[in-house]
């Protein structure tokens, strides 16, 4: 299936275009490249551009009439930078995933697949959350995530009265880590804000310890807690929502579900990690020493929560097979390949 991947060039976009050319398909990439590396477009059909920009949008189409659906995943991601910038955050993330939808729908295009986040939900007594879980979006990065799937539910639910009805897939990520087990792609980011990039950087020496923020959660060891999800995993989930679309809607509505043409999905692995449980295993794996510290909370930070992944399985027919152990290996293996795999800009990549 040809599909068009907007943030293609990004972390998660480019590991999922592997995932997919792995499993016979062909991603057509759109990113602006405000944060993905050119170099992961390399080899790939690739428009450099805003997802907002119809012209864009309806050129590609011309071009390539044969997209059967949209992955999106285009989008700034930096929680702190939402808190300081939470206008720019509405406009790119609401407002250009809006105008992105509209020119879909104009274009008479079924099936989205928007990459969401577990960091909408309210983080519960008992850690572990269902797509029906009460929301709580604490960051404007959290919030932007939340309205742009209730503005693409509004607009599937009108678009099945028309013509060209659409149905959305949600997939609600919880927190992705590694790389491409065969190092195609990985974190491209120096030093990235979430723990592994933390982590990392304490073992390669630029920072000089790793802090734990806050030991008194109501968790086993009063760390947070988190799923970690090995980003191949996570990859081959999209493969499993792009190639089981129709008959995820046609199981949702065997099981009763009220969601005819908007359905949110789970994607974890099911198993909650504790901060210190996860620096532990990856001290095991670590070639250098790491220093670690007992913090205190962050602000906007909760407790954590892991995935109840039952929809996944029901509907996808797809579980997490990584453990997190694998993804901080491949993150390792990564990292020494890292600075070549991103000056190996292809000058035969086909950008237009
Ligand atoms: N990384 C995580 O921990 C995480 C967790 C949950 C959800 N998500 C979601 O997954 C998606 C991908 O995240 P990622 O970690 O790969 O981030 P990323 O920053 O690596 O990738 C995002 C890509 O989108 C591109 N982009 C941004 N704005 C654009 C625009 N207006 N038009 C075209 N391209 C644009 C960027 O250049 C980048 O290549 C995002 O939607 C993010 O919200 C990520």
């Amino acid at each position: 299936m040809k599909v068009l991947v907007t943030g293609g060039a990004g972390f998660i976009g480019s590991t999922t275009c592997s995932a997919l050319e792995d499993g016979g398909h062909t991603p057509v990439i759109l990113d602006s490249l405000v944060s993905g590396p050119a170099a992961f477009t390399s080899g790939r059909i690739f428009y450099q551009g805003d997802m907002a920009d119809a012209a864009l949008l309806r050129r590609i189409f011309d071009e390539h009439p044969d997209i059967e659906a949209t992955l999106h995943f285009a989008a700034r991601i930096v929680v702190s930078e939402s808190v300081a910038r939470p206008g720019l955050y509405y406009r790119e993330n609401v407002v250009g995933s809006l105008a992105l939808f509209e020119t879909l729908l104009a274009l008479g295009q079924r099936r989205v697949i928007f990459s969401s986040s577990a960091s909408i939900y309210e983080s519960p007594a008992d850690l572990r959350v269902n797509e029906r879980s009460p929301l709580r979006p604490l960051s404007p990065y959290a919030r932007s995530k939340r309205m742009t799937e209730e503005m693409l539910e509004d607009l599937c639910t009108a678009s099945q009265a028309t013509q060209t009805p659409m149905r959305a897939i949600a997939l609600r990520y919880f927190n992705p880590v590694g790389a491409d087990p065969a190092l195609r792609s990985g974190p491209y980011v120096p030093d990235p804000t979430h723990i592994l990039g933390r982590l990392m950087a304490v073992a390669q020496g630029r920072a000089e310890h790793f802090e734990i923020t806050g030991t008194d959660y109501a968790t086993r060891d009063g760390t947070g807690l988190r799923d970690y999800i090995h980003v191949w995993d996570l990859a081959l989930a999209h493969v499993a929502a792009l190639e089981g679309f129709d008959s995820a809607f046609a199981r949702s509505a065997s099981d009763g579900n009220p969601e005819v043409s908007f359905l949110p999905i789970n994607v974890g692995t099911g198993n909650g990690v504790t901060v210190r449980e996860l620096v532990t295993a990856f001290q095991q794996v670590s070639p250098t020493p790491i220093t670690v510290r007992d913090g205190a909370r962050r602000a906007g930070d909760s407790a954590g929560a892991c995935a109840d992944t039952g929809r996944a399985q029901s509907y996808l027919g797809w579980a997490a097979q990584l453990s997190a152990a694998q993804a901080m290996e491949a993150a390792f293996a990564w990292e020494a390949v890292r600075d070549q795999k991103l000056s190996d800009a292809d000058s035969s990549g086909r950008t237009r």
